[in-house]
């Protein structure tokens, strides 16, 4: 079995807590060495990992480092400038979510990945959950009929934290509509296969001190006309923060509780019930109704196994175009 090689730029983040653990999980997986710009993450994260090598310097890591791949998981101010540093150095990039701070960065780097012919991913994870796959197929397949109405929430706690890049524009390029709603706009296109067309949002710093938005309402319509709506917070308790996903169609519904999260956890109640003619009553007469439940299985795997099936072949820039996209309707929110 071929091993691929991967590196890791920004270890200390949500690249230990879950992605290196997804990652190591698949035995074609090999870490070879780890960066992050403070010295004693990178050691800490070797270390715990066994990694051979560590570094403070991406440049140094990837002109030394031979690898297929590198994973960068650094604030999002750092993604352009870091992707490209990889494609210089001909390495594949598996990036965090959002792609960019702007969707004219997220445009330059597609363009120059495609030009050189390198894979480029962005890491929108909450696809591979089973009950997503799950709603893909309910919706895909018609099981809902013909789709009307998609409603998100996300939310959790985020208060002022000294020195936090999420908490500045220039570095997170937005609050809680960069972090949580594009996993929600993310979700919508690749459980539907439709495209939002139109996007408008009341925005607000509601409750805490810093400079981006802990309140978000956000409205849309996608290309064939369904309606949709997500609401995001950094500013409800974790423990009220139920994230849901609900979608409405002619002929059945979605509803989903907890499945938007870094687990592949939560519940989705699927009701079938092809109605015909009006009923006065409105007695809510239930339908076929049947509920799946998350398996517990790891989407970081399953997202670096898909990336790991386009090395070598025919580069794939779907996901990556859709995040580019996915920023384009935060940059119009934002404007
Ligand atoms: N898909 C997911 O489940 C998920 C979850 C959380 C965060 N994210 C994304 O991951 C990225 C990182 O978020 P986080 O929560 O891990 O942030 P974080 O601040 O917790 O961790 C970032 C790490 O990068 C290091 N770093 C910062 N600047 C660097 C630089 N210039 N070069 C090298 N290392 C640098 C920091 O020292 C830190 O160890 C963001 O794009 C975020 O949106 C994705």
């Amino acid at each position: 079995m071929k091993k691929i090689k991967w590196s890791v730029i920004g270890a200390g983040g949500i690249a230990d807590r879950r992605a290196i653990p997804g990652l190591l999980l698949d035995p074609r997986n090999e870490l070879v060495a780890v960066m992050d710009m403070r010295p004693e993450e990178a050691e800490r994260v070797a270390k715990k990992y066994n990694v051979p090598a560590f570094y403070s310097d991406a440049e140094e890591m990837l002109k030394t480092e031979k690898c297929d791949a590198v994973y960068i998981a650094t604030p999002v101010f750092c993604h352009y400038e870091q992707a490209m540093l990889a494609l210089k150095y001909g390495v594949n990039v598996f990036m965090e979510k959002p792609i960019t701070l702007g969707s004219e960065e997220g445009e330059k780097l597609v363009a120059a990945f495609k030009e050189k012919g390198l894979q480029l991913t962005i890491g929108y994870m909450m696809g591979y959950h089973n009950l997503h796959v799950k709603a893909r197929e309910l919706v895909q397949s018609g099981g809902l009929g013909k789709l009307n109405l998609a409603r998100m929430q996300f939310s959790c706690w985020y208060p002022e934290i000294p020195g936090a890049w999420r908490q500045k524009k220039a570095m997170g390029g937005g609050g809680c509509i960069m972090d949580l709603a594009v996993h929600c706009m993310e979700l919508f296109t690749s459980i539907t296969g439709e495209e939002i067309a139109e996007i408008k949002s009341f925005y607000a710093t509601k409750t805490f001190n810093y400079e981006v938005e802990d309140s978000a309402v956000i409205a849309f319509r996608s290309e064939s006309g369904v309606l949709g709506h997500i609401d995001v917070n950094f500013n409800i308790p974790d423990a009220c923060s139920i994230a849901k996903l609900e979608l409405y169609g002619t002929d059945g519904c979605i509803y989903a509780e907890n499945t938007l999260s870094q687990v592949e956890a939560g519940k989705l109640k699927y009701i079938y019930a092809p109605q015909g003619g009006y009923d006065a009553a409105q007695d809510h007469a239930e339908g076929m109704a049947k509920t799946y439940y998350g398996k517990g299985g790891n989407m970081y795997t399953k997202q670096f196994k898909a990336f790991n099936k386009l090395l070598g072949g025919t580069p794939d820039y779907t996901n990556a175009e859709r995040a580019v996209r996915i920023q384009k309707l935060c940059d119009e929110i934002y404007q």
